[in-house]
């Protein structure tokens, strides 16, 4: 860190999250300094972000899209490609932070490198965690780098936790908005279409979390994110349905306080914090409004409609294979359902039938999890019902 400038490398600067992060930079910029940006297949908008934040490299992270991307030829930035671009990009020593923000398990070898260069992590790329939780803390702590979350339950209960001692932290609550279709029934579940599913009530994310939240995967994900983030055991991890989205999560104490985190659903908060840390700034992130009236209800989530909630309890509980198995499962299970493959509830059954079929490792390493994430998506495409 130079002269009181953080100097961040975007990973998946074309998504939601990467978009969200560079406002937040337009609006620090005498505290945030992009170094590096990365893009999969979006590379007019990358280009355009380059041209804007001129970093000192971009990375084009699909190899056969590389010849596609042009700047001008005075630009001082240098091209990249592929995921060895990526690796380059953060293990540069002008690099102090990386944000982890490209979706699903393309994220884990970058956000990897990163750690074991030493470099703090910005984390939404909650896939690294639920496919290799205990391998990437134990590479933190033993290179001495802070895992910061952005995934906004998690950066709740990360706000929270500042309120007391880890030994006297009784339970974490996660909230979940319940998703578009949290008053369906069973029968309903099985007739939504995609279009249906990329509708999301609260939050504007990227179209594999959307169907995540539609499903209450992501909540499953965020179960096993949180285990090994926080090192918690199961029965310290609960869900509650909150529809509106305020409380973005809570923490309950050994003497019964809860705390919790509240702000109007924006992405631009917890993704500041994670920059800001240990410190805040301000910012552009929506306020509160409490002169209006408004609702906030907490309501028992349903584990028979939303099943995912009781693979990621599973899954979180068991370890070792398992999370990487789930990930890549339903990985594949969302692209089959988006593509019309696969019906909705579907989804969630062909991912209990994979995990249920799979070999059990306790102690994978890098290697094994990546091998069992092609076996997964293989399955998922051999599926039947
Ligand atoms: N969106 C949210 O509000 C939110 C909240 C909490 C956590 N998260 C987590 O944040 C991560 C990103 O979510 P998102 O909603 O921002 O997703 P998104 O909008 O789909 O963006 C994904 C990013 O990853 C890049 N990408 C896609 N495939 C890639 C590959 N094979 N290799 C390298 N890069 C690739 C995309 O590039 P192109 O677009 O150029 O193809 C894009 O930059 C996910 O892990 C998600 O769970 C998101």
């Amino acid at each position: 860190m130079t002269s009181g400038l953080t100097n961040i490398a975007i990973l998946g600067s074309t998504g939601s999250i990467g978009c969200s992060t560079l406002d937040v930079v337009r609006a620090c910029g005498d505290r945030l300094n992009v170094i590096g940006l990365t893009g999969h297949s979006n590379l007019e908008l990358l280009a355009r972000q380059a041209t804007e934040f001129a970093p000192a490299v971009v990375v084009v992270s699909d190899d056969q899209r590389r010849s596609q991307f042009q700047l001008p030829s005075d630009a001082a930035t240098a091209v990249l490609a592929g995921q060895d671009g990526i690796v380059d990009l953060v293990t540069r020593d002008d690099v102090d932070v990386v944000v982890s923000a490209i979706v699903g398990s393309a994220g884990l070898r970058g956000t990897w490198a990163a750690i074991d260069a030493g470099k703090t992590i910005a984390l939404a790329n909650k896939e690294t965690l639920v496919m290799a939780g205990p391998q990437v803390m134990q590479l933190a702590g033993d290179r001495g780098v802070s895992v910061l979350p952005v995934d906004s339950e998690h950066s709740a209960i990360f706000q929270a936790m500042q309120g007391g001692r880890p030994s006297e932290v009784e339970r974490i609550i996660l909230t979940a908005s319940g998703g578009p279709f949290r008053n369906h029934s069973l029968d309903q579940l099985a007739d939504v279409t995609v279009q249906e599913a990329l509708a999301h009530p609260t939050w504007e994310m990227g179209p594999k979390i959307t169907v995540d939240s539609a499903t209450m995967m992501n909540k499953a994900l965020e179960i096993i994110e949180a285990r090994w983030l926080f090192g918690l055991s199961i029965d310290k991890i609960d869900v509650v349905v909150h529809p509106q989205s305020i409380v973005h999560s809570m923490v309950e104490f050994c003497d019964g306080s809860v705390l919790a985190q509240m702000s109007p659903p924006d992405m631009k908060l917890p993704i500041q914090y994670a920059l800001s840390y240990p410190r805040r700034w301000q910012g552009t992130a929506q306020r509160l409004d409490l002169t209006r009236a408004f609702e906030c209800e907490f309501i028992p989530p349903d584990y028979e409609r939303f099943p995912a909630l009781l693979l990621g309890r599973e899954v979180a509980e068991r370890g070792g294979s398992c999370g990487a198995v789930l990930n890549a499962a339903n990985e594949s299970a969302v692209a089959g359902f988006l593509d019309g493959r696969l019906k909705f509830t579907q989804i969630v059954s062909a991912c209990r039938d994979v995990l249920n079929n799979h070999d059990y490792d306790p102690n994978p390493d890098l290697e094994q999890l990546i091998g069992l994430d092609r076996w997964a998506r293989e399955e998922i495409l051999r599926w039947k019902p």
